[in-house]
């Protein structure tokens, strides 16, 4: 009988990045199956910002390997960009400028027509709960609205994997509640979700698995128990 074995969307296998001569990495083993959410959590400095940072080509490590999607992020990188998706991407925006308007710049950045970016910014909008604000300035947005917005920006080109640094830090727990259910409905549309947050409670609440990360290292790997 045929067995269906989904593709692994991450996989880190000795994974070493050395910075000022220390090892914030060291020797990092992850496997991330795909459809999930996983979850690097860790206590500050453990090294969860420097792991998306190589996931997402932002970083070319030291030595060991790392494959998202089944391609290798120091020599596919390209690839490895075209089909990963990361918060951050809103960093960029104008906060003079409607939201609206800068999501549908960077849809046109990506390569959207002006159509398709129109069209693609609307849903986008709609699906975290923007449309009533797309016209506003984003200086008057909240810290919530802003991190679905980052949210939404993070997922224009529909990426296969989306990796999210804290992605809810400082957030309230209705906030908090709204961006599980973003992270549910893109797993549900095919998207691989790696999240790193710095509290147990939170990637327990989050994710499917959690890989505890200390020193640079996955020292545990589990299942939250309610799932
Ligand atoms: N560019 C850099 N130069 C010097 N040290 C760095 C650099 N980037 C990271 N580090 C160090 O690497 C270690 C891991 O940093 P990293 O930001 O990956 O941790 P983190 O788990 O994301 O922490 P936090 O929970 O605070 O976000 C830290 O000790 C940090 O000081
Ligand atoms: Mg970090």
């Amino acid at each position: 009988m045929a067995v269906d074995v989904p593709e692994p969307a991450v996989e880190v296998e000795r994974l070493v990045v050395v910075v000022d001569g220390v090892r914030v990495l060291d020797g990092l083993e992850l496997h991330v199956p795909a459809g999930r959410i996983h979850a690097v959590c860790g206590p500050g400095g453990a090294g969860k910002t420097t792991l998306l940072r190589v996931l997402s080509t932002l970083l070319v490590p030291t030595s060991g390997t790392a494959r998202v999607l089944g391609a290798d992020v120091v020599t596919q990188a390209a690839e490895v960009r075209s089909r990963v998706g990361s918060t951050g991407r809103s960093a960029g925006f104008d906060p003079q400028v409607s939201g609206g308007a800068n999501l549908l710049q960077l849809a046109r950045l990506l390569g959207y027509s002006r159509p398709a970016a129109l069209q693609r910014t609307h849903q986008l909008l709609a699906g975290f709960g923007l449309s009533d604000a797309a016209g506003r300035s984003m200086a008057t947005y909240t810290p919530a609205m802003r991190r679905r917005l980052d949210l939404a920006a993070s997922i224009v080109v529909r990426p296969d994997l989306v990796l999210l640094d804290e992605p809810t830090q400082d957030l309230d727990p209705h906030c908090r509640a709204e961006v599980s259910a973003v992270l549910r409905a893109l797993v549900r549309a095919g998207t691989t979700v790696l999240l790193a947050t710095r509290d147990p409670d939170e990637a327990c609440r989050l994710a499917d698995r959690v890989s505890v990360l200390v020193a640079g290292r996955v020292v545990v790997e589990g299942t939250p128990a309610a799932r």
